[in-house]
């Protein structure tokens, strides 16, 4: 599949630098863009996406512009597939969400999960957070599904009814635990693990301790 993955050198020892992190957190950027230039030329509809990145002058090349849509329909299918499944009876947890838009298409087409959760760095969550705040066209559908009038959180994280927004690293399980608790996270739901092009970023140890971590929270 044609993507761009940032090249990213990750040190050999069990920590990460602080550039490691920029570099990788620089990949929601890459992404971000290259979706939004190929929804400005008609690969798919997104009505949300240009809310929260701007569009590169650059233009792409037709193959990223086409590893792009199929990785967006094959992530959007299989998602689909699950809240048929289990009747949207469920959660779903995006881990590495970056500027992702699922919440908002799916809540268009009345497929909303019980709860839908998004995790990404801090510094990412942050900027999101500012956005959805800033644009009614983010916030109102979010403040729809909500029994209070304002969305509850800080600069890392917004919560609410129906979605929660969460700055952690996904390394940092006890943190993730804890953030996911205090959203109201339910153990005992059917819940959809996406990781859209993220694991890769970590190394296999640290992307294999992440992806139970979720599911091990203690049952309410
Ligand atoms: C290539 S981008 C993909 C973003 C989104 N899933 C998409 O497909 O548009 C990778 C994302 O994973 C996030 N990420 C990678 N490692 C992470 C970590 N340890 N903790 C939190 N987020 C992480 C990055 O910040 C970035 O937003």
């Amino acid at each position: 599949m044609a993507t761009n993955l940032r090249s990213t050198t990750f040190n050999s020892g069990p920590s990460s630098t602080e550039a490691d992190d920029e570099g990788v957190q620089g990949t929601c950027e890459d992404a971000s863009i290259c979706k939004r230039f190929a929804v400005s030329i008609g690969y798919w509809d997104d009505p949300y996406l240009q809310h929260l990145v701007r569009l590169s002058k650059e233009r792409k090349a037709p193959e990223i512009n086409r590893g792009y849509f199929a990785r967006v329909h094959g992530i959007s299918e299989l998602i689909k597939a699950f809240l048929r499944k289990t009747e949207c009876h469920c959660q779903i947890l995006n881990l590495g969400a970056g500027m992702d838009t699922t919440f908002w298409i799916l809540k268009d087409q009345d497929l909303l999960p019980d709860k839908y959760f998004e995790v990404d760095f801090p510094l990412i969550v942050t900027r999101k957070v500012h956005s959805i705040r800033s644009r009614p066209h983010l916030s109102k559908p979010i403040l729809e599904l909500h029994s209070e009038d304002t969305l509850q959180g800080d600069g890392h994280m917004l919560d609410s009814k129906r979605y929660a927004l969460i700055g952690a690293d996904l390394r940092d399980l006890a943190t993730l635990e804890e953030k996911l608790k205090k959203c109201n996270m339910n153990t005992q739901l059917p819940t959809l693990l996406v990781t859209e092009c993220v694991l890769v970023y970590m190394t296999p140890e640290q992307a294999a301790a992440a992806l139970p971590a979720p599911v091990s929270l203690p049952v309410k």
